[in-house]
């Protein structure tokens, strides 16, 4: 009995390591005979509800439906890190890079990496900040946003609803109180939504005046929380609106104010599930949709492309503006669309 036990352990064994073997190597073949096509890629944060809840399970969907293999790796919120796991998917041969950079001011490092490989890289979701890098190595693209668009159009949803709501002007002032949470500094998705909400009040000829505002390169719903419920502490009934620049912050900030028994109109970005439910049940009053599906569908298809030697965008319904990026558009969620989302 236990000679036939250690046999069947060495059996699952063997089988396992044959299994992972297929698994982790770069370089399979289909049924077909054809070389399959690897890519290597990372998402800057498993903590991340929008970056690991939406686009990583869609990435994986797109990459199946096309039959190409995605390897997605956590970088954990480090540049470092990202370094690495680029160098061992280079040394493992990998077909295409698709990258969510950890920090946007490193993007030269990876994309001198990948020119030097002469490996194709699709960015993704953070946007290079560096001036010209880009343009470093020909076979670079980005997907992801126009980044001030969520701005602009969660501006708009909440300068409609001020205006509708004459009792959101607590202390009757006629300028809007407000705290916002920002997500990571220097983030051009947190830079861009930041500047641009608030505009929307300054085009509209309403004043504001920033009671607080918190980074928060996590873009963590704890984060929100805590800060939240410090902010309720200090300024109590003067908060007028709590803007957040993604849906995670914002719910965060929702626990904050149940726990304290108030309520002041709150907005979001990315129209997560989670956001649906609260705008359906009062909690939230708006958010964007940020189209993480579409994201990684565009990612999946120019890889596909690429691989195939074809043009980036051959074939799909994808455009590149003039720095090389897709930008998938923004779409407001408000308590009258919210279902549509579901
Ligand atoms: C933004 C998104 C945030 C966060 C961030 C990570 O586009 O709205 O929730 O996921 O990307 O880079
Ligand atoms: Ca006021």
């Amino acid at each position: 009995m236990k000679k036939l036990l250690s046999v069947m352990l060495v059996l699952t064994m063997v089988l396992a390591i044959v299994g992972c073997a297929k698994e982790e190597g770069p370089e399979t073949t289909t049924d077909q005979g054809a070389k399959e096509i690897v890519i290597g890629a990372n998402i800057y944060n498993f903590g991340d509800n929008f970056m690991n809840g939406v686009v990583s399970p869609a990435l994986k969907e797109y990459a199946d439906a096309a039959g190409v293999k995605i390897n997605i790796v956590d970088s954990e919120n480090q540049q470092n890190k990202l370094n690495d796991q680029v160098d061992i998917f280079i040394g493992q041969g990998v077909d295409i890079l698709a990258i969510n950079l950890v920090d946007p001011a490193s993007a030269s490092t990876i994309i001198q990496k990948a020119k030097d490989a002469n490996i194709p890289l699709i960015l993704f979701n953070k946007e290079a900040t560096e001036e010209g890098a880009m343009a470093m190595y020909d076979k670079v693209w980005y997907v992801g946003t126009a980044s001030a668009d969520a701005g602009i159009i969660q501006g708009d949803m909440m300068v409609n609803d001020w205006k509708a709501n004459a009792n959101w002007d607590k202390n009757g002032d006629g300028k809007v109180q407000y705290v916002l949470l920002k997500g990571e500094p220097g983030h051009p998705d947190a830079e861009a939504r930041t500047e641009y909400s608030v505009k929307a009040f300054d085009a509209a000829g309403i004043p504001v005046e920033e009671l607080a505002m918190q980074p928060d390169p996590n873009w963590s719903t704890d984060g929100g929380n805590d800060k939240m419920a410090t902010w309720l502490a200090s300024f109590g009934d003067s908060i007028e609106l709590v803007i957040c620049n993604n849906d995670g912050m914002a719910f965060g900030a929702i626990n904050a104010m149940k726990e304290q028994g108030v309520s002041i109109p709150v907005y979001g970005v990315d129209a997560l599930e989670q956001a649906l439910n609260h705008i359906a049940d009062g909690e939230m009053n708006g958010t964007v949709l940020n189209d993480g599906k579409n994201q990684a569908k565009a990612v999946i298809d120019l890889s596909v492309n690429v691989a195939n030697g074809k043009d980036p965008i051959e074939g799909t319904s994808w455009s590149l503006d003039e720095v090389k990026a897709v930008r998938v558009p923004y779409v407001a969620v408000t308590p009258k669309n919210y279902a549509d989302f579901k």
